[in-house]
């Protein structure tokens, strides 16, 4: 017997996604009586004439629909004689793309429907990409509604041709074609009387039979841990699903991304203790000695593995908002949540046609392939090598919505040849030897708000009590470094990619940074907060009112904004994303300079005083 097997339905609206699975259940005997009863009633007063309409029995999605909630992905259990199913039914059109993406990543096989009257669609050539993209190597394509087409052998052929064709376009292996009808039960759980000349097995029976290879080429064991658990003083364990392999008592693993060696002291599978666990078992692991491993690391025995801190991937992009070069998200990948940005959009394919299109950004459902760096070294597999390991999704910083879900192409070498080099004089000794806490205080605010006086009145202030200070300025950082930037979204992002790294490596000399950039969008401000870290980035927004920025127009610029003469003006025609949790709000419309300048001072003998307790004088 065959073990679970976990498979899609892929269709359009009306092509009888949820006829085909409601009568697969009803020949089956797979309902319940009383559902049996109530779906006969429903049909007599439904479209079908009094026949039995079995979509009622999954069109749970169009209730759902019609109340505006939510539609998510419906799973169904069943199981027959032969073998226990889960079937994951989403919603077909594009804009539950989504939703299908979800449904895909749990599946192993995909039900993708075609109307018969109607041939392959560009739906079809979607769904089946997008369930490549997801991994998915078992297709069955279901031609339904050939009672439309009066059963004709020529018309089915034809479109066999066609689906054949998609395979091969697609690199899809595994794909059987069935000819179905869905209303009339034709080929679904019997074979069909009006397609003699049909000789394959019907859909049930397919999906009773076919063997799934689930990773059987998967090399090694690999154990990302989820959990360490410490019941007590004499017991460590570390927890988490076996993604591939088995462990035994006594195995030398592998812990990544230290790479320090243990060996297997004692395996738990609930609470029994074991000599041997293997693939899906949720394990406790013991070793015989300390090392250092938390949620995110991965135990490893001969399995090819990769350690870096930059890839290539394909991925889906779902957000309404356009993907763009220098993107910050949170990266999920097995058990591990890093930040990480888009570096590079190298191309966009094209869902009809596969052709590789030259993008500098991606729009919703559609997929690309990009260059993406993670904040720290991650441990991860290529897509092709490991589905677990070599899967993820980038979470939106501020809405927490999934924005994408990508696989790994491969490691991008330069970043495995890369290694950190220590140097012998610390950040803490440079620190030290000026006497004072490095920090970054970063201000955001639109053109004109005062960021600039703001900045500069606080670093005099600095200065006089010697503090030794550096002032990052917006206009004058781009006369320099980012001379080859200008204001669309892109190199806005890079603008403050760039200088989040300089106010760090100014930190690492001991500096105090004020930097005063428009810094327009909170998630790179998010990401200049990672990378300067949270416990020397002191974020001051500076509030002033668009209003009151325009009125002042010092350089002129928001008249010629308004003009039409300067494109992607902040607060004009490009937007000003208001800071989420700044340490330090200021209005300059309503307070005088010195009272700015003496509010963040007090912030900055405060936070000194209390974080610290050494400078507590500064600036006073
Ligand atoms: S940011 O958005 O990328 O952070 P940044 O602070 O470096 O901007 O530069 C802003 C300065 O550039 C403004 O103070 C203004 O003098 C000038 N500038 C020129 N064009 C624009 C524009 N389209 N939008 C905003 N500022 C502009």
């Amino acid at each position: 017997m065959e073990g679970l097997l976990k498979f899609i339905t892929c269709g359009s609206v009306d092509d009888g996604k949820s006829t085909l699975i409601g009568h697969m259940l009803y020949d089956a005997k797979l309902l319940f009586t009383d559902q049996e009863h109530a779906l006969e009633l429903e049909s007599r007063v439904g479209s079908r004439s009094g026949k039995t309409d079995y979509s009622l029995l999954l069109d749970g999605l169009m209730a759902e629909r019609e109340q505006g909630i939510t539609i998510d992905v419906a799973y169904r259990y069943f199981a027959t004689e032969k073998r226990s199913f889960i079937v994951a039914d989403t919603p077909g059109h594009e804009e539950y793309t989504r939703n299908m993406a979800v449904g895909a990543s749990f599946a192993d096989l995909a039900v993708i429907l075609i109307d018969a009257s109607k041939g392959i669609l560009v739906q079809t050539k979607r769904h089946a990409r997008i369930c490549t993209l997801m991994g998915i190597r078992y297709f069955i394509f279901a031609v339904n509604k050939m009672d439309l087409i009066y059963y004709s052998q020529k018309e089915y052929t034809r479109i066999e041709k066609e689906i054949k064709k998609l395979a091969i376009d697609l690199g899809l292996c595994n794909v059987e074609i069935i000819p179905v009808s869905a209303v009339e039960g034709d080929n679904i759980t019997a074979r069909s009387l009006s397609m003699p000349w049909y000789q394959g097995k019907t859909l049930l029976e397919y999906l009773e039979t076919v063997h799934i290879e689930d990773g059987e080429d998967e090399q090694g064991f690999v154990l990302p841990i989820q959990r360490v658990c410490r019941p007590n003083q004499s017991f460590r364990g570390f927890q988490g699903q076996i993604e591939s392999g088995t462990v035994s008592i006594g195995d030398e693993l592998t812990v990544l991304p230290s790479r320090e060696r243990a060996s297997v002291q004692s395996i738990f599978v609930a609470d029994k203790e074991m000599t041997l666990a293997e693939k899906q078992q949720a394990v406790t692991i013991s070793l015989n000695r300390e090392i250092d491993i938390s949620r995110g690391c991965v135990m490893v025995k001969d399995a090819d593995v990769i350690v870096s801190n930059m890839f290539t991937a394909s991925i889906l992009w779902m957000d309404d908002a356009r993907l763009r070069r220098g993107k910050n998200f949170l990266l999920k990948l097995c058990t591990r949540l890093v930040p990480a940005s888009v570096m590079q959009i190298k191309y966009r394919v094209d869902i009809h046609t596969g052709e590789q299109i030259a993008a500098t950004s991606l729009g919703k459902n559609e997929i690309g392939v990009c260059d993406v760096v993670v904040s720290d070294e991650i441990v991860y597999s290529t897509f092709a090598n490991h589905r677990g390991l070599g899967s993820f999704i980038m979470i939106d910083r501020l809405t927490n919505m999934t924005s994408a879900c990508g696989v790994v192409e491969h490691s991008l070498r330069r970043s495995e040849n890369i290694v950190w080099q220590k140097l012998d004089i610390t950040r803490e000794i440079r620190a030290a030897s000026m006497g004072q806490r490095p920090m970054t205080l970063w201000f955001t605010g639109l053109s004109g708000s005062g960021k600039s006086a703001l900045a500069n009145e606080v670093e005099k202030r600095l200065n006089v009590k010697g503090r030794h200070t550096m002032l990052l300025d917006g206009d004058n950082i781009r006369l320099g470094l980012n001379k080859n930037l200008g204001f669309e979204p892109e190199d806005r992002i890079e603008n403050i990619r760039r200088i989040a790294e300089v106010a760090k490596l100014m930190n690492d000399a001991g500096l105090i940074v004020l930097a005063a950039f428009i810094s327009p969008y909170e998630t790179d401000r998010q990401g200049a907060r990672d990378i300067i870290g949270e416990e020397n980035f002191i974020e001051v927004y500076v509030s002033t009112p668009l209003e009151v920025c325009e009125r002042r127009d010092v350089k002129g610029l928001y008249g010629k904004a308004r003009r039409g003469e300067i494109p992607n003006f902040t607060g004009i025609s490009s937007a000003y994303e208001t800071p989420e949790k700044p340490e330090i709000v200021i209005d300059t419309g309503t307070q005088s300079l010195e009272e700015c300048t003496e509010c963040i001072l007090t912030f900055l003998y405060q936070y000194f005083l209390v974080e610290e307790g050494v400078c507590n004088d500064v600036g006073r």
